[in-house]
């Protein structure tokens, strides 16, 4: 059995570390484990830019696999010691507009990467979503807990719940060496243009105006990116092996308070957005208590002003044009197509 000890130097594995939340985890840990080896594992789809990893190459590797090819994760499991497993399908409309690759990558592959770990006998975490619980009505006070039932509503989050289900059937019948967590909305640097907050810089940068699903009254609970990262490698460092752990910043926002903060922070009308077609199913509000988390494990969020974090996003979207320029287009035909 690999034991994992975050005094020894480490070799991990990154799976989908191209993506966004993935690439910062690997910037993270390779400013923060100084020894450590990262292989990152990436199919590079459509979401995935290997740019992001531009500067790491001396202590980071890029495999381009897929993880549902059996062959290819077996072997890079089985070179490293730590498995963190990001990658997925993780767009809710495109799940909607076309399920298969959702089911394929996150229950599939999930399913191959456990198998790989299984037969290694290495150390991993699963990463996944708030989602899972489904959504909360607006007045309810509660918020998810680690004990939350199940009850997810879209082709995304109903075979992440899946992945997850997966992962705690094989900690209790194979006994494998693994750990859980379900973080909420992310934001920061790096996110593809099809998310809520890049989409909406980005229109604004382009000249044209925000799109909000439906009413706007619906409440996602945000986090910067980093703080998601560094609550993960607590989890590495001090996690309890079989458990599930929520990461989460207290930072409730409808999706109306959201784009009128970034019309304000681009110097425009606040109220310069139009109302679009809403999205099928869609979940009201999400909320986490992350006190598991900040009380067995002393985590905190680092990045808690969330205008000023909102703020450097802008900021990086409107240095970084190039990165996402190319992805623009395409992002926003699919959208005219759904009428959003
Ligand atoms: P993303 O779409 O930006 O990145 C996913 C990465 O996985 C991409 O680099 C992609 O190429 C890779 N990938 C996809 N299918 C693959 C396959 N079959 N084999 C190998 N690589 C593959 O996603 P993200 O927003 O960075 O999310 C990463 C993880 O975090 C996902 O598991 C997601 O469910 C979870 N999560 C996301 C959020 C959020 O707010 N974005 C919140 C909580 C949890
Ligand atoms: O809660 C965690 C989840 O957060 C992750 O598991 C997912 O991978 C991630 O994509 C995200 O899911 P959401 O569906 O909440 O994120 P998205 O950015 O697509 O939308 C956020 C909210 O904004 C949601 O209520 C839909 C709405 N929306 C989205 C877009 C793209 C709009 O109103 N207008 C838009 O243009």
């Amino acid at each position: 059995m690999s034991v994992y000890n975050i005094y020894r130097m480490h070799k991990i594995l990154v799976t989908g570390g191209a993506g966004f939340i993935g690439s910062n985890f690997v910037r993270y840990i390779y400013r923060n484990r100084p020894g450590w080896q990262i292989e990152v594992y990436d199919k590079l789809t459509y979401a995935s830019d290997k740019s992001s990893l531009i500067g790491l190459e001396d202590r980071v590797s890029l495999t381009v696999a897929d993880i549902c090819d059996e062959n290819s994760i077996n072997e890079a499991v089985a070179r490293n010691d730590l498995i963190v497993h990001f990658a997925a399908e993780s767009h809710n409309d495109n799940s909607l507009a076309s399920p298969w690759p959702f089911v394929n990558t996150n229950l599939v592959g999930t399913y191959r990467v456990l198998e790989a770990v299984r037969q290694y006998h290495k150390r991993l975490h699963h990463i996944s979503t708030d989602e899972v619980y489904g959504d909360l009505s607006l007045n309810d006070p509660s918020k998810f807990k680690p004990d939350t039932p199940y009850n997810p509503s879209s082709p995304y989050s109903s075979t992440k719940a899946g992945s997850d289900l997966l992962v705690r059937a094989w900690i209790r019948s194979f006994d494998v060496q693994a750990t859980i967590s379900n973080c909420s909305n992310n934001y920061g640097p790096y996110q593809h243009v099809e998310k809520l907050i890049p989409r909406q810089i980005t229109e604004i940068i382009e000249g044209r105006k925000p799109k909000i699903y439906g009413t706007g009254d619906n409440i996602r609970d945000w986090i910067h990116v980093e703080d998601h990262s560094s609550g993960v490698l607590t989890i590495l460092d001090k996690g309890k092996i079989g458990e599930t752990y929520l990461i989460g910043a207290n930072g409730e926002k409808s999706n109306k308070e959201v784009v009128e903060t970034i019309l304000e922070l681009m110097g425009k009308d606040s109220k310069d957005y139009e109302l679009v077609n809403d999205r099928p199913g869609h979940d009201m509000r999400y909320a986490i208590d992350a006190s598991k988390l900040n009380n067995e494990l002393g985590w905190q969020p680092k990045f808690t002003d969330f205008k000023k974090g909102l703020q450097a996003t802008i900021k990086w979207y409107e240095a970084n044009r190039d990165w996402w320029l190319p992805q623009k287009n395409a992002t926003e035909a699919k959208y005219k197509e759904l009428g959003r």
